[in-house]
């Protein structure tokens, strides 16, 4: 229930860098959906939910952001997602929010879950009382 940082292995060569990972391999779920987030700048708050099912990976693939993770027994975290050799995983249950982005962020997730509005809890109030 603990959001953790996962290093991807770079394989880097005189051409540039690739990351590569698969379902359970480097991520640990099998990625039933792809999404990206960009355009978003200045003040600009993402995500403020927390999902009943799906777990995340989420990596900065260009420029950086921060995301703010609060986990079910309270405890809150920052992290600043700046490199594409980075992943930040999210359990299920984990309130997040997406901010302080650059200009150039692209911000790739990977999720266990195809989209289902209904298993999205977007309400701080609701997602506590819910715990
Ligand atoms: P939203 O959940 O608000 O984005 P975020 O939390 O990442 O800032 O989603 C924005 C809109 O996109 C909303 O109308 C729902 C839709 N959406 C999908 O249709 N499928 C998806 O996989 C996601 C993440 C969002």
């Amino acid at each position: 229930m603990t959001p953790e940082i996962l290093s991807f292995t770079e394989f880097g060569d005189s051409r540039g860098q690739l990351v590569a990972v698969e379902s359970c391999r480097g991520i640990p779920f099998e990625i039933k959906r792809v999404f990206w987030i960009y355009g978003s700048e200045g003040d600009t708050v993402r995500g403020e939910h927390a999902n009943k099912r799906a777990r995340f990976v989420l990596v900065c693939v260009s420029g950086s952001c921060s995301v703010m993770t609060i986990e079910p027994n309270g405890v809150t975290q920052n992290y600043r997602l700046d490199s594409p050799a980075v992943g930040l995983y999210l359990p299920a249950m984990v309130w997040k929010e997406m901010f302080d982005f650059s200009a150039d962020a692209v911000l790739l997730a990977l999720a266990s879950e195809v989209y289902d509005a209904s298993e999205y809890i977007r309400s701080i109030d609701e997602w506590k009382a819910s715990l």
